[in-house]
């Protein structure tokens, strides 16, 4: 493949950047050590007013902080509309042991180019009649680990050559079902809700170099933004998009309930992609850290200044800038949680997840309670974390699990919980 002049500048500087500072920038793990810092007032707006009401808010603040983030953090989210394609590739009203309806369906995202598309599996539940709630999210490395059913369709894309059963980095039959324990299918499916979910490598392989086969190259054009203009999380955030697009027309979903859940990486993506588009009805930061739901100010766990160095493509170039000095960024994590208000947004970490910095995930949230506050819905008011496995706040809730940096069974059943007394 050719690489354009500029593009090898760029992949040069993220190599060199990776290989030279990777390794020495330090972390803390230690909450003596956390130094005093002053947030980003959420409310401030830009002519020095406080923003006092839900209207103010929509129409002056909330548009100005969402700009701060393209500026500062992911880069331009595309605004020009694209026509989509879809293709039922296969389905099955007896999935599962009669229990659920499979389809897997290709969303076509280049007008004229076949080879660029990302593929849709879909569990609707049978025991339910009429339009469902979905809880919509990406999976790490193909559709097929999420489920031990063989009929899902074997992706073909890159994956990491940690993932399970990859040999030259794509998946092998031996990478079913790798990742069923993040995917409690039938517990979703019997608490009446549909589960739909794509392999976010489809949209961008998660490598310094993969927005050469990705959509920031081979959609530059359709969609008028070139690569460096917006960064891996952006392209993450935008096929999440796509696909409501494709849900919205699918009549056994209610479009309506469209809940988005993200972990970890894909969590900062889930973020980014619920700020970007209101019709994704609640919002699930499982586990999402530094750039993602935790406070970057906070010397704790992962730092602004690690993640660039370690995921030079996740962020924008000017995100870079901030590395020594993240005082000065003018955002801070509660800032992107308060673009899913009023939206149920549901925050959650892991004790042993220390890399993610739970307490900065927890004060990101109550911070964020300020902006549905506005909206008269309560949010979280606890002064201090909740102990383990309590939930703890209203339309933004929060907990923390004993445990490692996943999703578990228990976090499931949380945010079924929530998003079936928040859609009722
Ligand atoms: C790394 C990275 C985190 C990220 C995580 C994941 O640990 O430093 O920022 O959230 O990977 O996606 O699993």
């Amino acid at each position: 493949m050719k690489i354009a002049f500029p593009y090898c500048l760029l992949l040069l500087c993220c190599f060199a950047g990776f290989k030279s500072q990777a390794q020495t920038f330090p972390s803390n793990n230690d909450e003596s050590k956390v130094a005093a810092y002053t947030l980003p007032d959420v409310l401030k707006m830009p002519n020095g007013k406080q923003c006092a009401n839900s209207r103010e808010w929509m129409q002056v603040q909330r548009p100005y902080i969402f700009h701060l983030y393209e500026e500062n953090q992911f880069g331009r989210f595309p605004s020009k509309k694209i026509n989509i394609r879809y293709r039922l590739l296969e389905t099955d009203k007896n999935a599962l042991g009669g229990t659920a309806t499979r389809k897997q369906v290709r969303i076509f995202l280049h007008p004229a180019d076949s080879s660029v598309y990302t593929d849709l599996l879909l569990y609707i539940p049978n025991q339910v009649k009429g339009p469902v709630p979905v809880f919509l999210g990406y999976n790490f490395s193909g559709n097929h680990t999420v489920s031990t059913d063989n009929n899902i369709i074997l992706g073909n894309r890159w994956v990491p050559s940690r993932a399970r059963g990859a040999v030259n980095n794509r998946a092998t039959e031996a990478s079913r079902g790798a990742d069923t324990a993040s995917w409690q299918v039938s517990t979703i499916l019997v608490k009446g809700f549909a589960i739909a979910t794509a392999y976010y490598g489809d949209l961008e392989p998660d490598t310094a170099a993969g927005f050469m086969m990705g959509i920031r190259s081979s959609l530059k054009d359709v969609l008028n933004i070139q690569p460096n203009e917006w960064c891996a999380m952006g392209a993450w955030a935008w096929g999440l998009s796509l696909m409501v697009d494709y849900l919205q027309q699918d009549n056994s979903i209610d479009a309506h309930k469209i809940a988005l859940l993200g972990h970890s990486r894909l969590g900062k993506a889930a973020l980014w992609a619920g700020a970007a588009d209101p019709r994704f009805a609640l919002i699930v930061s499982n586990e999402s850290g530094e750039g993602g739901a935790a406070i970057s100010r906070r010397w704790y766990g992962e730092t602004l200044q690690i993640i660039n160095a370690h995921f030079p493509h996740w962020f924008a170039a000017k995100y870079k800038t901030y590395g020594d000095n993240v005082n000065a960024l003018p955002v801070d994590a509660h800032m992107l949680l308060s673009l899913m208000a009023p939206r149920p947004l549901y925050v959650a970490s892991a004790v042993e997840d220390t890399w993610s910095d739970p307490k900065g995930e927890f004060l990101s949230a109550k911070e964020a309670s300020k902006v549905y506050a506005l909206f008269g819905k309560k949010g979280i008011d606890a002064d201090s974390m909740p102990a383990l496995q309590q939930q703890v706040g209203g339309t933004v809730r929060y907990h923390i699990r004993a445990g490692k940096h996943a999703v578990t069974l228990y976090d499931w059943e949380q945010y079924l919980q929530f998003a079936s007394e928040q859609f009722r």
